[in-house]
Order: structure tokens, then sequence, then C-alpha cells
């Protein structure tokens, strides 16, 4: 695997760490950005998925803008040096200062996500002097076909303004003198496999457009979100997401008006098979039952298998036994759902073995914390390592 280079350097390292193959997030986003220079798209980087600064460079220096969920990451991708221009800052709980702090910034666009809060940014920047560039963030009732804890488009979510809502959202923006409408958001949800999904939203936004057009309003801006999934059964095999397919399925099935822009917000795509959580093994141990590799990673390091019960490749990175077994691979958290995966079937393991698990980039570090007083984990970097 990719990582053998990189072993010896693993070795002197304390653990648990998160390493990220600049090489890997290198090749993404110059397969991203050429696909979004061909159709000429904007697109603004998710940065909640990885808010490391030196992954943020690169990604601002690839040309992408952000997209934000709070008045920190706001402030975070001003002082990077973000074009304001580029900022997106979108969420259903935007507090009056975290508004207060981005319209300060001068940002592209309030992704709105419903009535009151579309009045509270027109006081706060009436305050203010400023007039706050607004798009509404649409609750399209799509099922995103994910897990369901990552799903974000059906009637029953918290996320976006109901079609229902519309007309009474319009009517606040046509009352308001300090926002000014410039287009229409949808987010269905993250890892999303299935074209077919992506195919209906695209649908839903015409059928949107065609309402606002009707009423002589100009959508000078659609926003697509983001959501692309990765692989993360196959992550060495499948380095980079289906960038092509999902472009082309965007481009068949938008209709674009002459003038107008598309954005897109990736996040997971773009960082998330650049990331490797590396740890060393404390103990194996033989249950009754089942025999336990213990980590010194946990929960506290990448909580996503424990939160969504979702699946991460699992690697030996040092064993040289030639036989496999089968373990439950742990943490040392004190909770049963510190459990990185069930019945993994790697090489023969001991005790000082150093374990990869992949696919880490997106939603990984960024979401560590420190539960049971734990440290949190450093992030190393090629080439500097
Ligand atoms: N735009 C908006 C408004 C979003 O809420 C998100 C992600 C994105 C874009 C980027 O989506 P992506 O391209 O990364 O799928 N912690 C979860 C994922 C939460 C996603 C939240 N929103 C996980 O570990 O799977």
């Amino acid at each position: 695997m990719q990582l053998a280079r990189f072993i010896n350097a693993f070795k002197r390292l304390e653990t648990p760490f998160y390493f990220y193959d600049l090489d890997i997030l290198d090749q993404t986003l110059r397969l991203y950005t050429k696909l979004i220079r061909k159709y000429g798209y904007h697109a603004h980087y998710a940065m909640k998925a990885n808010a490391n600064p030196q992954i943020l460079e690169i990604i601002h220096r690839a040309g992408l803008g952000a997209d934000c969920v709070s008045g920190n990451e706001v402030q975070l991708a001003l002082d990077l040096g973000f074009d304001p221009d580029t900022i997106i800052y979108a969420g259903v709980g935007k507090t009056d200062k975290e508004i207060r702090m981005s319209l300060q910034g001068d940002i592209f666009s309030f992704n709105c996500e419903s009535v009151p809060e579309i009045k509270v940014i027109n006081d706060l920047a009436a305050q203010m002097g400023k007039k706050a560039g607004i798009s509404l963030r649409l609750n399209p009732d799509i099922d995103a076909k994910t897990n369901k804890h990552i799903t974000t488009g059906r009637a029953k979510d918290k996320f976006g303004i109901s079609g229902k809502d519309l007309t009474e959202a319009l009517e606040v923006i046509n009352s308001c003198e300090n926002v000014k409408f410039l287009g229409l958001h949808m987010h269905i949800g993250s890892q999303i496999t299935d074209m077919d999904v992506f195919e209906k939203l695209c649908k839903k936004m015409n059928t949107f457009q065609k309402w606002f057009e009707q009423k002589n309003i100009n959508v000078e801006h659609i926003n697509m979100g983001g959501g692309l999934a990765i692989d993360y059964e196959k992550p060495i095999e499948n380095l980079i997401s289906p960038f092509e397919t999902y472009f082309e399925t965007i481009h068949h099935n938008l209709e674009v008006r002459k003038g107008q822009k598309v954005h897109f917000e990736p996040g997971r795509t773009l960082v998330g098979q650049c990331g490797f959580l590396i740890s060393r093994v404390l103990f194996v141990k033989k249950g009754k039952e089942k025999e336990f590799v213990i980590l010194d990673a946990g929960m506290n390091d990448l909580i996503r298998p424990a939160l969504y019960n979702v699946r991460h490749a699992i690697y030996n990175l040092t064993s040289e036994s030639s036989k496999n077994k089968t373990y439950d691979v742990v943490g040392p958290v004190c909770e049963s759902a510190d459990r990185f995966d069930e019945a993994v079937k790697m090489k023969e393991t001991s005790r000082g073995d150093l374990l990869v698990i992949c696919s880490a980039g997106a939603y990984g570090q960024v979401m560590g914390m420190r539960y049971n007083q734990k440290e949190l984990a450093q992030a190393y970097y090629s080439p500097d390592l």
C-alpha cells in the first residue's frame, strides 16, 4: 500500500496520530478543479470536513472558496485569506454573534434555512449599515439513500425551507431592505453513492427555479451542495471519487440559464482519502468469544464508527506474520461503543504493531474530542515527515 514508504518514520512517532498524504490531496484536487473549470462551475470547500490550516491552505491555493457552518469557520476562512466573495455560511442555527461576525467580513452568501432567520439577518445588517447576500436553502424532500444520521433533505429533517414556506420567504425578502436575494441552495446529505439521487436533486432544482421565474425573480446562483461519496471499503483501489460521472449527471440534468452561476460544496470527496489514523496496538486479548485488538486510538480520535455504525478499512502495517486472523478492533475508552470494527481479517497482530485506519481525512480529526481526558491526536503531513 502507498503508506509503506512512511512506516519507518511512523515507528518513531508517538501514537495515535493523523497522517495526511498531501500527494493524494493534490491528485484529488487536480481532477476536481479540472472538471470544475471544464463546466464553468464554482466550488466552495466544506470546511467542516477538515479544518487543518495546512489542508485549508492547499485547497485555497487550488482556487476553491469556503463553505462554512459557524462563525469561527467563517473567521478561519477569512484569516487564511479566502476571498470573502467566495465564502458561504449555512446552518440552521446561526447566532447573532456569528451573523454579525460574517456581516463584518462581507461574505458572499448566508444560506438561510428558515423564514425567521432572514428577518434576523436583515435586522442585524440594518444595525451595521450592511446589505447581506442571502440564498435560500431549500428542503426538497428527497431521500439521499445514505446513512440515516447524515441525510438532510427529507421533509422530516431539520434542514432547509420547505416548498410550502417559499411564498412567505419571498414576502419577507421583499419587505427587507438589508438583504439581497442571490439564489437557491440544496444539500441533501453526505456519502451519497447513488447517482439517481443527484439526478432527482437536479430535477427538483429545475422545478424550484421555474417557480421563481414565473414570479419574474432572477435566480442568479444555484448551489448544489456536496455529498458525493468516497469508497470506505476499498480506499486503496478507489482513491478518487467518480467526479466525472457526478459532474456529467449534473450537467445533463440541471437546467442552467444564461449568466447563471452553479456552485458546489465538496467536503468528504476532497479530503477523505488523504487522511489516515495511525495507532499502536496496546494489547491483544482473547475473550471468551472473540479476540480483541486494543488500540491506543479510540472513539475520541475517530468517532464515526461509534456514532454512525460505519466501517473504515483497517490494516496492520508492521506485522511480518504470514498468518491471517480475525479480530474485533477496539479503542481504550470506557464505552462499549468504542469499537472501530468487528470481525476484521488482518495479519496476525501483536503488542506494538502499527495499524492504520483508512479514509480518516474527512470528519476524523476535526470531530476529535478529549473524552476520558485523552490528548487530541497530532497531525503529520507528507512530504514533511
Ligand atoms: N454543504 C453543507 C451545507 C453541508 O452540511 C455539508 C456536510 C457539506 C456541504 C459537505 O458534504 P460532503 O461533501 O462532505 O458530503 N460527520 C458526518 C458527515 C456530516 C456532513 C455534514 N454536512 C460523517 O462523518 O459522515
